[in-house]
């Protein structure tokens, strides 16, 4: 549910880079966990900018601009993370991540 009182959210530089040489088993003990969020991580550079055009086409349609406000913050959001996504994704592929 849409609070109109919350402040609109401020997008953020993701403020580290990932290692070079990072093992795609990242999580030491749990490679499981690391397989999950590989595999989600994986599919974010393909849902993150799909819901990036759902909102753009949304916003067409909004005339509130609070809500308008919060619509592109989300975009702004979504594209540094599915940028990071792709970086994270890229290495671990380079690593013979499957
Ligand atoms: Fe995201």
């Amino acid at each position: 549910m849409i609070n109109p009182n919350e402040a609109t959210p401020i997008p953020r530089r993701i403020p580290f880079e990932f290692p070079e040489d990072i093992d795609p088993c990242w999580i030491p003990g749990d490679p499981e966990m690391s397989a999950m969020v590989n595999g989600a991580s994986l599919g974010m550079p393909y849902l993150e900018p799909f819901l990036i055009r759902t909102i753009r086409e949304s916003m067409e349609h909004v005339d509130d601009p609070k809500l308008r406000a919060d619509m592109a913050a989300f975009n702004a959001q979504e594209g540094q993370h599915f940028r990071a996504h792709r970086r994270f994704n890229d290495l671990i592929k380079a690593k013979g991540y499957p």
